[in-house]
């Protein structure tokens, strides 16, 4: 097959914890645990297999509820070894989940709006969890250095898990990435490559990487590593449900770039149910997107199965992919659990960062203002229903995003200081 990596030194055996195997997404087929990502019979996407606890509901959930406040509680459903919380490491995740009331309000939410707010993680987007079970991955085969092709937050959290688990890293981006994204990919002192294309040149680039001398002994985790790497999304479900008191959510909004998290929630909310962990009832799962780059949002509003790619052209860098992998799994997903993918314009993704600030005091990065402004399209489209529980991702970090709001959010007055210039700028309440 053209797409195995092999790593500099294997490790034998490989101690994941309870990941027993890959398993093809399309044809069943199993492999050993490896850094591989593509099947060799059919070509589909590669995914982890687990023999998952079979314990009691009570005492797992129990077992959960006295882990670490981060990822790591939930190290039995995941392929990290069981000690993995003493590793060096950035231990991501527990973020809040808020209850929005006055965003409900506005909104006209009444049965119970909830922002996940990953951007409490470590460099201050959802990108930390991902990483962080790519490292353990990267670990258990050997890899010394780690990579990613990035629409910018994956970089600056690769960065960062490298410096702090001991890896050279060396990850490549678009070259016109916002400076926020830039200078944190780069503080951590890794490499830091930009390329003169956007995401999709990125990573058509790091794939060639990937099957040349030039990046043996590489762990890219979005490509070679992948499979492990889109499990940390999973750890959003388990939180979600986890923080509502072990209950699923009626309805959620997840922002696609790739597709990888929308696809691993659902993957999180299926094993909760299997394990008893949470009631078996439906939930609805809704995608979006930025207009500028919306190729799901218009398969699904065309009926298609097929996703057809598109050149991105948004405010919503993170959201930039235009041939997104997972996104007929998302198309299927949308539709199996009645929900929907809907996109929204540059000014309303602008005009929804500032709802949330305004209402919840939460300053989100363009991927946020996409969830919130579509969570506002579908509640107007009578898609999402407003009497049911919500739970809406902030993905990312209003700080790394600055110039969207920039030109619109400055201060009310400059005044020279003494109480007349004030009284006179009429501020005074
Ligand atoms: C802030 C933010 N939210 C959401 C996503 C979507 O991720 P995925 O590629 O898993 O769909 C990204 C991807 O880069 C991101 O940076
Ligand atoms: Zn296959």
């Amino acid at each position: 097959m053209a797409v195995q990596t092999v790593a500099t030194t294997p490790v034998t055996p490989v101690d994941l914890g309870p990941a027993a195997a890959l398993s093809c997404r399309e044809c069943g087929e199993r492999f050993e645990l490896g850094p591989i990502f593509a099947c060799s019979s059919c070509f589909g996407p590669l995914e982890v297999a687990y023999d998952l606890p079979a314990e009691d509901p009570e005492a797992l959930r129990a077992r959960i509820e006295a882990g670490p406040e981060n990822i790591w509680r939930y190290a039995p459903l995941l392929p990290v070894p069981a000690d993995v919380a003493g590793k060096p490491n950035l231990n991501p995740g527990f973020t809040k989940l808020v209850k929005a009331d006055n965003l409900a309000r506005e909104l006209g939410v009444t049965g119970g709006l909830f922002v996940k707010d990953d951007s409490g993680n470590p460099t201050h987007s959802f990108k930390d969890r991902v990483v962080a079970i790519a490292v353990e991955a990267a670990r258990a085969f050997g890899f010394t250095t780690l990579s990613c092709s990035s629409t910018g937050n994956l970089a600056g959290a690769v960065g960062a898990a490298a410096a702090r688990a001991g890896f050279r890293s060396c990850v490549f981006i678009p070259h016109d990435l916002e400076q926020g994204k830039v200078v944190m990919a780069a503080v951590y002192g890794g490499e830091l490559v930009g390329i003169e294309g956007n995401y999709d040149d990125v990573n058509r680039f790091c794939s060639e990487l990937i099957g040349d001398p030039l990046g043996e002994g590489w762990g890219f985790v979005n490509v070679n590593l992948r499979p492990y790497y889109g499990e940390g999304s999973k750890t959003l479900a388990y939180e979600i449900c986890e923080q509502l008191g072990w209950r699923l959510p009626d309805q959620i909004v997840i922002p696609i770039a790739s597709g990888s998290q929308l696809t691993k929630i659902d993957k999180g909310l299926q094993e909760l149910i299997k394990l008893g962990l949470v009631e078996d009832r439906p939930y609805k799962i809704f995608g979006a997107q930025a207009e500028g780059c919306s190729p799901v949002s218009a398969a699904f509003k065309a009926g298609h199965d097929v996703v057809r790619p598109v050149k991105p052209d948004t405010i919503a860098k993170s959201l930039a992919i235009g041939n997104p992998a997972d996104g007929p799994y998302v198309l299927d997903i949308a539709r199996r659990t009645g929900g929907a993918v809907e996109d929204v314009t540059d000014a309303e993704i602008v005009d929804s960062i500032k709802l949330l600030a305004r209402t919840e005091g939460i300053f989100a990065e363009t991927a946020g203002g996409v969830t919130v402004g579509v969570t506002r399209k579908l509640l107007e489209a009578g898609l999402l229903d407003p009497a049911l529980t919500t739970v809406v991702l902030n993905t990312g970090d209003g700080l790394k995003t600055l110039d969207a709001v920039a030109p619109t959010s400055g201060p009310t007055a400059t005044i020279r200081p003494s109480l007349d210039a004030f009284r006179d700028a009429g501020l005074a309440h």
